[in-house]
């Protein structure tokens, strides 16, 4: 009888933030598969005796290499195994979750996609800031930072179009990204926001507008994990959150649940 392999999005950081379905097959798991973004939270929801395997980048060390993760999660469902493969946000907005499941597939292995909630969203939610809101921003684009150069794979004259744009792993390059915002078409002086561990009680928020952002978020010290938020939508922020200054995912102590 061959394994399964789960391939489950862990959510932004908030452990409860994980849905149902992937809180099952974490469960119900002989080994866990995880990254960085994993919040450690959630692997006391696996199952004592379940495996735990770490393939994220650790100070000093690299990341397993992809290729090598495929195989293990190959290897281990041969084995009979029940595998919860487990990824920050969604496995498949930036999360290379599409190529562990072509080789799940090209292997034969049968899988399970469960889709997360994505720091895209989940980020710009927590600080009060909806992604698309009536009569503001129809439109929402989401782009990777890794690369800001004017040749990146990234449509950036497109993106002066778009209502929102929301940037993932913006901070190696964020002058860059906000050069391109500007020449793309953005006024220096639209909204802007970088949002540092969204949903987590250490949460920060710095809001700038776009042509002084880069320095704002220097100054603070933001590091990643972190996500860029660009458009009007960010002034809605002040309605949204009023006076409350950590995550909005947060319930209040008095409203516990067990
Ligand atoms: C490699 S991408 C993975 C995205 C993930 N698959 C998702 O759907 O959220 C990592 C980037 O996601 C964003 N991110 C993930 N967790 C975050 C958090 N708690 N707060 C802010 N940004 C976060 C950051 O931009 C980070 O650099």
């Amino acid at each position: 009888m061959p394994g399964i392999v789960y391939l489950v999005g862990a959510g932004p950081g908030d452990p409860e933030l994980i849905t149902v379905k992937g809180l099952r097959c974490l469960q119900a798991a002989d080994v866990v598969v995880y990254d960085r973004l994993v919040a450690p939270g959630l692997l006391e929801w696996a199952r004592s005796d379940a495996e735990r395997i770490y393939v994220g980048k650790s100070r000093g060390v690299k990341a397993m290499p992809q290729e090598a993760i495929n195989r293990l999660l190959v290897e281990r469902a041969r084995q009979g195994k029940v595998v919860c493969r487990l990824k920050g946000g969604d496995p498949f907005v930036y999360g290379r979750g599409g190529e562990e499941a072509m080789a799940l597939q090209a292997a034969g292995i049968p899988f399970v996609v469960v889709p997360g909630v994505t720091a895209a969203v989940a980020a710009p939610a927590a600080a009060g800031i909806p992604v698309t809101h009536r009569k503001v921003s129809a439109s929402v684009a989401v782009v990777s930072g890794h690369d800001t150069s004017p040749t990146a794979d990234v449509p950036w004259a497109v993106l002066a179009r778009m209502g929102t744009v929301v940037c993932l792993m913006p901070l190696s390059q964020l002058e860059g990204l906000a050069e391109r915002l500007l020449e793309a078409g953005f006024g220096p002086d639209t909204p802007a926001v970088a949002i540092e561990r969204a949903t987590l009680p250490e949460q920060r928020v710095v809001e700038a507008p776009l042509g002084e952002l880069a320095a704002a978020v220097r100054r603070a010290g933001l590091e990643p994990p972190t996500t860029v938020v660009v458009g009007e939508v960010v002034r809605l922020r002040r309605w949204i959150a009023g006076e409350r200054t950590g995550p909005l995912t947060e319930r209040p102590a008095s409203y516990q649940v067990p």
